[in-house]
């Protein structure tokens, strides 16, 4: 299974893929969790992100696609994987594309995750992660065991810089102009299933696991 999920910021994609990898034993190729760990350990990558990622700006095609080729190319990614926030632009999945076709591995299926403003915005907002192992909780729908910390590694919660409510905004705004064009390229390409982003986290589950079962059917 080759998947693409697709959805604007806090529609639940890296909430889902994490399930799902797990699952389904399929690579979770995350660019905003790679770019966050390139930013953590100050790579050189990390250092030319910086700046777009906290001004909630899409970091250049040419990095993002060097990082991602090199990550599909490696043997658990061969044996299948669950792209969570790539492809964000239409030169991104063309060069999705022209990879895949080299390396004899078509996409499976895109699941774009249809969720409405308020819901992002109130997952967004409310979103803390773990500092130290990155794992994702909501002061509302998910809350730790002990306020503050980690229930995995302990480690302290913290709200992403980019979660600021300015930062949203042009998030959102990137969103509409650069990624939303997806939604028509990957229908033209009959891979993409809507899926109905305001469910809960269950029932959201439920529907991606019902519709994987069709598509394998
Ligand atoms: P990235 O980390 O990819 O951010 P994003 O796409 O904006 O997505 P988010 O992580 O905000 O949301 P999500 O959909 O994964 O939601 P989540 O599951 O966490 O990218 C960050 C930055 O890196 C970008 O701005 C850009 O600068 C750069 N970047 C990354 N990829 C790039 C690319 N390809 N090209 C160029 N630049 C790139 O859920 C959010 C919250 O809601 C959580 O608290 C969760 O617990 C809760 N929640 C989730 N699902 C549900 C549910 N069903 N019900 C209730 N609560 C839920």
């Amino acid at each position: 299974m080759r998947l693409v999920l697709l959805g604007p910021p806090g529609a639940g994609k890296g909430t889902h893929a994490q399930v799902l990898s797990k699952d389904l034993s399929l690579a979770h190729v995350s660019t905003g969790d790679m770019l966050r760990e390139a930013l953590k350990a100050a790579s050189p990558l990390g250092l030319k992100a910086k700046a777009y990622m906290e001004k909630g700006l899409l970091v250049p095609d040419d990095l993002v696609i060097a990082l991602v080729k090199e990550r599909l190319s490696r043997p658990d990614a061969r044996k299948g994987f669950i792209l969570d926030g790539f492809p964000r632009t239409p030169d991104q999945a063309k060069a999705l594309d022209a990879s895949l076709k080299e390396l004899g591995m078509p996409l499976s299926v895109v699941f774009y995750f249809k969720t409405s403003l308020p819901v992002v915005l109130r997952r967004l907002t409310g979103r803390r992660v773990c500092g130290k192992c990155g794992k994702n909780y909501h002061t509302q729908n998910f809350k730790p065991k002990t306020d503050g910390f980690c229930d995995v590694c302990g480690g302290k919660l913290i709200q992403r810089p980019d979660d600021r409510e300015e930062t949203i905004k042009n998030r959102l705004e990137v969103y509409d102009k650069e990624t939303f064009p997806l939604i028509d390229y990957y229908k033209k390409q009959r891979l993409l299933e809507e899926i109905p982003g305001d469910l809960e986290v269950k029932e959201l589950n439920l529907v991606l696991v019902g519709r994987l079962k069709k598509s394998w059917s």
